[in-house]
């Protein structure tokens, strides 16, 4: 049965809304399981600009559109317009999931949690670990948010170094735990990695179309470190790659876009989508388009 065959004039909307939105994953692995389940929804992309983000938000109530995902670059400036948002989100100061509750639009962070489970099914052990986040961006604050209750240590290293000083003070301000932060460099990158568990990239340096990037030299990279890059596209970054032969165990960033999505369809439907649906759905389109 096609998704065509569920819409009615009962039919729920879901949608996603950024800026490019063209190559979002979210219509494709949130459809499928709304369809798996049966479920009277569907889910579409609107690429909304900046200076139509307030027009946005009212269509939302309008239209009783019943769950929204917000991507780049609309997760921090769309807080302004909502009624009510969860403590962690409000704290990191960023979202990405809506949900409309009778006309209050309310605001989650699921990417926060979404990278702490997709880890954790590896079974890395997070508790007393020694962490390197590369970026200081939504992602590293969402992430590093996420692990600061369990882990022992945290160095940002970022391109710009007043950002990652700030989200370290941030950080050292909420959490009981040693935190650094300094400017993303070649020399820094190779004496502090020695003592690392757990690098994380969070920056786009080797994401499509830029594959042979990497964020960090191959011959830095330990055997010791777990490697953890959030990219999805390509689902092996160059980075995932070297760490891969130098014989790291490591994670690609496609479970925690799983992760996420599945935290905020439950949040919608209340109902458990099946993620192993989704993720196939997602790599087959991301091995067919190569893009
Ligand atoms: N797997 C998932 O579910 C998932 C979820 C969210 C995001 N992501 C991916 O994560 C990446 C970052 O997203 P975000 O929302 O955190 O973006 P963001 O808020 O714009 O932050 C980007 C970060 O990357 C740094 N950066 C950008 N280009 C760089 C370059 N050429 N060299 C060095 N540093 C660079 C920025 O440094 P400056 O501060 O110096 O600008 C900043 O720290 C994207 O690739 C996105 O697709 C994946």
């Amino acid at each position: 049965m096609s998704i065509r065959d569920f819409i009615n004039s009962e039919t729920n909307i879901l949608c996603v809304i950024g800026h490019p939105i063209k190559h979002s994953m979210s219509p494709i692995m949130h459809n499928i399981a709304l369809q798996d389940l049966g479920l009277n929804y569907v889910y579409l992309a609107f690429d909304i600009t900046s200076d139509k983000l307030k027009k946005a938000i009212d269509s939302f109530k309008t239209l009783d559109i019943k769950g929204i995902n917000v991507t780049i670059p609309h997760k921090e400036t769309i807080i302004q317009y909502l009624d009510e948002i969860e403590p962690l989100a409000e704290k990191i100061g960023a979202i990405n999931s809506i949900k409309n509750e009778d006309g209050m639009l309310v605001g989650k962070n699921t990417d926060t949690i979404g990278a702490k489970l997709a880890l954790k099914d590896t079974g890395f052990k997070l508790k007393s670990t020694n962490v390197m986040i590369i970026g200081a961006g939504g992602a590293a604050k969402a992430i590093s948010y996420s692990l600061g209750e369990e882990i022992d240590r945290v160095l940002i290293l970022n391109r710009s170094k007043s950002r990652a000083l700030k989200l370290a003070e941030i950080l050292a301000e909420n959490y009981n735990l040693k935190v650094e932060g300094k400017e993303l460099t070649n020399a820094i990158l190779k004496k502090e990695i020695e003592n690392i568990d757990l690098l994380i990239n969070t920056t786009p340096i080797g994401m499509y179309p830029n594959i042979d990037n990497s964020p960090i030299q191959k011959e830095f990279i330990h055997k010791d470190l777990f490697v953890f890059d959030i990219i999805y596209n390509p689902l092996e970054t160059k980075l995932i790659k070297d760490a891969k032969d130098i014989g790291c165990k490591t994670l690609g960033g496609l479970d925690m876009l799983i992760n996420q999505g599945a935290l905020a369809f439950e949040w919608w439907t209340g109902k458990k989508p099946n993620k192993i649906l989704m993720k196939n759905k997602v790599k087959e389109l991301l091995e067919l388009e190569k893009c």
